[in-house]
């Protein structure tokens, strides 16, 4: 994968002004109701019984901060990110079996989440670069699978 500068430019902004702890949960609160087959690797995270339950539970806000987290890695490791996943994609596939098909769900739900946040400054060129890294993240997310 290539990036361009201005790629690059706006990657790292998005990341620089990003609230993790507002972000975070709400990305991954909405995967979990717009897609509730997703709450299926959650069963040990309490209470999923409703979309209220889901936004209030703790262990899901908790989880939501520590993906956002682990984005920082491929931020921070734009021109290698299929190796920095290596270790998190066989987690997700051999210990989690998460269907790679979410990976892509999840992702939307963050460009969602983020686009309603940035407002009038989520240009065009903002959700072109935005979804081309998490474009990456998925592919990389999803390569020990096979
Ligand atoms: C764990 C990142 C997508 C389910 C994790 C961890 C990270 C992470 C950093 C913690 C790993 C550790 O403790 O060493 C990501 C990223 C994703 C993604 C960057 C995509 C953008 C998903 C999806 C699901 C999922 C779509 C399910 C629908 C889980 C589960 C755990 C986990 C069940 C273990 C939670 C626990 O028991 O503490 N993920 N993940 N992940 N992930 Fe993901």
């Amino acid at each position: 994968v290539k990036w361009s500068d201005k790629e690059r430019a706006i990657i790292s902004s998005i990341f620089a002004s990003l609230d993790y702890e507002d972000v975070g949960p709400k990305a991954l609160s909405r995967c979990l109701i717009v897609y509730p087959w997703t709450q299926r690797y959650f069963g040990a995270f309490g209470n999923l019984s409703n979309a209220a339950a889901i936004m209030g539970n703790p262990k899901i806000a908790a989880h939501g901060v520590k993906v956002l987290h682990g984005l920082d890695r491929a931020l921070k490791n734009m021109d290698n990110i299929v190796e920095t996943y290596a270790e998190l994609s066989i987690l997700h596939s051999e210990t989690l079996h998460v269907d790679p098909d979410n990976f892509k769900l999840l992702a939307d739900c963050l460009t969602i989440v983020i686009a309603a946040r940035m407002g009038s400054s989520f240009t065009p060129d903002t959700q072109l670069a935005f979804q081309k890294f998490l474009a990456v993240v998925v592919s990389a997310l999803g390569k020990q699978y096979c």
